[in-house]
């Protein structure tokens, strides 16, 4: 049997990952059922035969490529430790500047915000522990996902989201909202990073869209327009080369003060609009 420290020792052997010795830590922390601290305080703790059967087998998957956060189940987002599985995205750090974002743009302890497209619920429950005070409903289409979120809702404890399942507004009752935020897919189906990396097991209805990426959005911001009230914004991520594009979508769907916002890398993520005329009124 090997020692904390000699097990750590092959994380090398994850060639294809560029967080390799991070993945090793985290794959073993997740085998003794510790946290990675806990591994550099006991270095020469020597793992019991079970605990490395358990590493082994994972980090063997994790040399053929699954993600990580399929392996251990987990994935931080927003400081929440959510839930994850195949049925949708990994929440991405990247998505945290959507959250950052909307807080900006709706202050205030009584708002009602939607988050299409919810996945395992991150966008929506990251709001949601930041404003007790807010309704926020999150729509998802594939029925997997929405159990998956809600498992998240319940067991963060946050009573002021509903998770309901739903083809974008199809099944959303009329009513308006200060805020739509949304992280939807918007990869183009001919992108070779589909075939590169974490995305190669997550699900393509989660990642890919019609007309170069951007059909998802479009439809998001025609539709939106009879969900906001007056002044409420819309604000979606999309890739860092389809922002001119979005900006497009939303002029010409009818939102004003349309402006992206830079990623942490610099690059153009989001874009967000303000609806003046509520197509409700
Ligand atoms: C890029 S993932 C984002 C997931 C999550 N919001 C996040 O940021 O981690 C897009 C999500 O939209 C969902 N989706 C795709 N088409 C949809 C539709 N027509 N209606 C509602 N949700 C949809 C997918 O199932 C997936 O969960």
């Amino acid at each position: 049997m090997a020692t904390v420290k000699q097990n750590l020792h092959r994380s090398p052997e994850l060639t294809h990952s560029d967080s390799a010795r991070l993945d090793t830590e985290l794959l073993l922390a997740h085998s003794i059922g510790r946290d990675r601290t806990w591994l550099y305080t006991w270095p020469e703790y020597e793992l019991r035969g079970e605990e490395q059967r358990r590493f082994d087998a994972l980090f063997e998957r994790r040399k053929s490529g699954e993600p990580v956060a399929h392996l251990v189940g987990e994935r931080e987002f927003w400081s929440l430790p959510l839930k994850v599985d195949a049925s949708t995205l990994i929440p991405r750090p990247d998505t945290e500047l959507l959250v950052e974002t909307a807080l900006e743009l709706c202050p205030g302890e009584k708002r009602r915000a939607l988050d299409l497209g919810t996945g395992s619920g991150a966008i929506a429950l990251a709001l949601a522990s930041e404003r007790p005070g807010w309704r926020i409903l999150a729509a998802e289409k594939s029925a997997d996902a929405v159990a998956l979120a809600e498992e998240n809702r319940r067991a963060l404890g946050f009573d002021n989201v509903e998770i309901l399942q739903s083809d974008w507004f199809a099944q959303i009752a009329p009513q308006q909202f200060d805020l739509v935020v949304s992280n939807p897919p918007y990869i183009d189906a001919a992108d070779p990073h589909l075939a590169q990396g974490d995305v190669r097991f997550e699900p393509r209805s989660a990642l890919v869209a019609d007309r170069e990426g951007l059909a998802d959005i479009e439809r998001i911001a025609h539709e939106s327009l009879h969900f906001l009230e007056e002044g409420g914004w819309l604000l979606v991520e999309h890739g860092w080369q389809q922002a001119g594009a979005v900006r497009k979508i939303f002029a010409a769907a009818g939102f004003q003060d349309i402006e992206s916002r830079n990623d942490y890398g610099n690059r153009e993520r989001i874009t967000l609009g303000r609806c003046q005329t509520s197509k409700n009124k």
